[in-house]
């Protein structure tokens, strides 16, 4: 049996506006106790396009208020799109915006080959609108010779008295992320290429992200394929000396995308990423909305490497069980669309296989699979039975403890799923079309403390 119509996919505890499309994070700060989400905005449809910077705020980052559009693309000044940028705030704590300012062709400004850098202000505490400024626009011939293309993305924080950018783009057609430094925010000066890709495949490494976490640096970057974070440190020439590189989130376009961090007001690094939608052309004309934000993920370093927890809070929106398993196949719960889990268990022999919104009949079950050499997969191929959904398998590998030890934590919202091992996360969108696919099941051989929760509609 194929079906064409989803039933409830849009996720509940997850922030996404009422209609149209969204993708990545943006300008993502705390002000005086408020957290800003900014996000790449289409206001009038839901597919990408005519892109604005929409705008919602909370006080917890899980409960939002929308907030009017804070950014358009000013026509006067030829600009077409407002593509993604980030917030820095000043000695004072003052916020200011710096985004990617596309134009038309025919004016050479357009994506790939003139793109520009720009900087907006906020009018208002509140950030009710950001208005541009073109006036210290960076513009790509401050590099001299070289060829750069799809430069975009600018991401700045301070750092040891002056102000460090990186921007994506191509170099010679390799991915790259380069370096900036300003004393003032409006004079900046090219410093080097921190980062490259081996091949020239013409694909370009998008919103990379330069910031302290704990005793080292942390560098990600989205290459339009899995997020790719680096660990490592910055020396007073601005070069990075890396120590690791692993999977940030393998979800890519199926589940998790141009990830941005910030530092909130209680010092805590924060990471927020885009959960794009993948269920076929037509269904986003079907639903009215497209894409959704990841739940927030606070940082550290541990053993050398980044480990991201939920943000203490997300827990408060489920209603938790405890529970111990013995060796076998459990049914955790039986209404979970919405649910959350915490296990801990020795994956010795392996595998886990957690069984997540099944009909009873296992006509449509996703499954997340944990092996004893730390491979965690999320499959999809019996997931739903409509045809649009993209439905091949998301995998990564993880770290497990010594003994074979793994803390979990997984989120079922509807159609989104992040699962996290030791901190190590996999995020991936799912579209079951039965309103019964609401199980939940485990399979496994050794026993499993832990708890489990489930969120009720507000
Ligand atoms: C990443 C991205 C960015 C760009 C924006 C445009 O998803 O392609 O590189 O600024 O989306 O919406």
């Amino acid at each position: 049996m194929r079906k064409e119509v989803c039933t409830v996919t849009r996720p509940a505890y997850h922030y996404r506006p009422e209609k149209n499309w969204i993708n990545d994070p943006n300008g993502l700060c705390q002000i005086n106790g408020w957290y800003h989400l900014f996000y790449q905005y289409n206001p009038h449809g839901c597919q990408w396009g005519d892109i604005h910077w929409g705008h919602a705020r909370s006080r917890d980052m899980l409960h939002w208020e929308d907030m009017p559009i804070a950014l358009a693309p000013d026509a006067g000044k030829g600009e077409i799109h407002c593509f993604s940028g980030s917030c820095c705030k000043d000695e004072e704590g003052r916020p200011h915006f710096f985004y990617t300012s596309i134009g038309c062709a025919e004016d050479g400004r357009d994506c790939v080959e003139g793109a520009q850098q720009w900087m907006a202000e906020p009018t208002d505490e509140a950030m009710t609108r950001l208005v541009q400024s073109d006036e210290w626009a960076l513009t790509d011939d401050m590099h001299g010779d070289m060829h750069i293309t799809d430069w975009r993305d600018p991401y700045v924080i301070r750092w040891k008295g002056q102000y460090v950018m990186v921007l994506g783009g191509c170099l010679d057609g390799r991915g790259c992320i380069l370096l900036y430094t300003s004393a003032d925010r409006k004079h900046w000066r090219y410093r080097h290429v921190l980062a490259m890709a081996e091949v020239s495949d013409g694909v370009p490494w998008e919103c990379p992200n330069l910031f302290p976490v704990d005793d080292r640096m942390v560098l990600f970057y989205s290459p339009c394929g899995k997020v790719m974070v680096r660990v490592g440190t910055l020396d007073e020439e601005m070069r990075f000396h890396q120590e690791s590189e692993e999977v940030l989130d393998p979800g890519e376009r199926q589940g998790y995308y141009a990830p941005q961090a910030f530092h909130d007001e209680a010092g805590r690094t924060i990471l927020l990423g885009w959960m794009p939608d993948c269920d076929g052309e037509k269904a986003a004309e079907r639903k009215g909305w497209s894409g959704v934000m990841s739940l927030p993920r606070v940082l550290h370093i541990r053993e050398g490497r980044l480990s991201a927890e939920p943000l203490p809070g997300v827990e408060s929106l489920a209603v938790w069980h405890p529970m111990a398993l013995r060796p076998g196949h459990t049914c955790l719960a039986e209404h979970a669309r919405r649910m959350m889990a915490r296990l801990h268990c020795r994956i010795t022999d392996g595998p886990l296989v957690m069984t997540i919104l099944a009909t009873a009949d296992g006509a449509e079950k996703t499954t997340l699979t944990l092996t004893s050499n730390g491979e965690m997969t999320l499959n999809r191929d019996q997931s739903s039975l409509a045809d649009g959904p993209n439905k091949t398998p998301i995998s990564r590998m993880v770290t497990l403890g010594e003994d074979g030890s793994a803390d979990i934590f997984l989120a079922v919202d509807e159609s989104t799923v992040e699962c996290a091992v030791n901190g190590q996360w996999l995020s991936g969108r799912v579209y079951p079309t039965s309103e019964d696919a609401a199980q939940a099941w485990v399979a496994f051989d050794g026993m499993i403390e832990g708890k489990i929760g489930l969120v009720e509609e507000e």
